[in-house]
């Protein structure tokens, strides 16, 4: 295998959530933790995760609520470190796309280009060169001189899709893009993700698109609770992973009884 884009090595993160309720300021916050010390309670949210995604090749990522897919995309674009392991990312990063993140919402569409871009270390002239386009693409119009706060989240998301997919990057991150904006964005959108893909740009993508997945993927990892359940070509981790849902193929006789009680 050539040198992989993406390397994880038993990474795992936890995150830390504050055990004692009831605190609202910053000055009580510095006292308690001062006077009686601060007790925290640890979540665990990706528990020793490994596998390479080779340069040029799409990986989706698939798994219920809350199994910690976001933070492993967090964590592969630079914005989480984990908390034991290595992440090992070769190449350009885009911006992730994520709804909320990386976006001011008193600034304008405009300045928030600027911004996003300047969060990535991407030049003023790299994304004043490329701003057009991005407008363009979005399809945001008048409306990219407004505040973002008054944007609808499918306006959020065409714009940090235009911004993510218009800087040049050798790696792209997307999250849960497939499932907001119209019909007609999401066409777009997931065309000029295959016009990526064959210019070998290296790809994960979070989708509950099942569908979407097992086409536009060569690979895929089924996330449970942290930890890998699956992984390999795309087709048959989604069928493992439809297979699973699908009360009609679960194995019987596993737990407990129904009993259909009636009114
Ligand atoms: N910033 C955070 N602080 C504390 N817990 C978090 C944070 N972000 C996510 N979590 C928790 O970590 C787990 C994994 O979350 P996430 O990566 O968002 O899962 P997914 O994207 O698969 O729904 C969940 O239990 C979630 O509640
Ligand atoms: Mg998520």
């Amino acid at each position: 295998m050539a040198t992989p884009a993406i390397e994880f090595r038993d990474v795992s993160l936890r995150y830390r959530l504050l055990a004692e309720r009831g605190i609202v300021t910053l000055k009580e916050w510095v006292i308690r933790r001062l006077t009686t010390g601060m007790t925290y309670q640890e979540l665990s949210a990706l528990a020793d995760v490994s596998f390479a995604v080779e340069s040029g090749r799409t990986l989706g990522i698939i798994g219920h609520n809350g199994a910690g897919k976001s933070t492993l995309l967090r964590i592969a674009g630079g914005i989480l470190a984990p908390t034991a392991g290595e992440a090992i990312i070769r190449g350009r990063i885009a911006p992730i796309i994520e709804l909320g993140l990386g976006f001011e919402g008193e600034l304008s569409g405009r300045e928030n280009i600027f911004f996003n871009g300047a969060l990535l270390g991407r030049s003023r002239n790299e994304m004043q060169e490329r701003f057009d386009e991005i407008v363009d693409f979005s399809e945001l119009g008048e409306f990219i001189e407004q505040p973002i706060r008054t944007y609808s989240t499918g306006m959020v998301a065409r714009l940090a899709f235009a911004i993510a997919t218009t800087v040049d990057a050798h790696i792209l991150l997307l999250d849960e893009v497939l499932s907001v904006g119209d019909e007609q964005f999401r066409r777009k959108s997931k065309e000029r993700i295959d016009s990526f893909r064959r210019a070998g740009v290296t790809i994960l993508v979070v989708s509950h698109d099942l569908d979407a997945v097992e086409k536009m993927c060569d690979d895929a990892m089924w996330l449970e609770h942290g930890v890998i359940r699956r992984s390999g070509l795309a087709k048959e981790v989604v069928k493992a992973y439809r297979t699973s849902m699908d009360p009609g193929q679960a194995e019987p006789g596993v737990g407990g009884t129904v009993r259909l009680a009636g009114p």
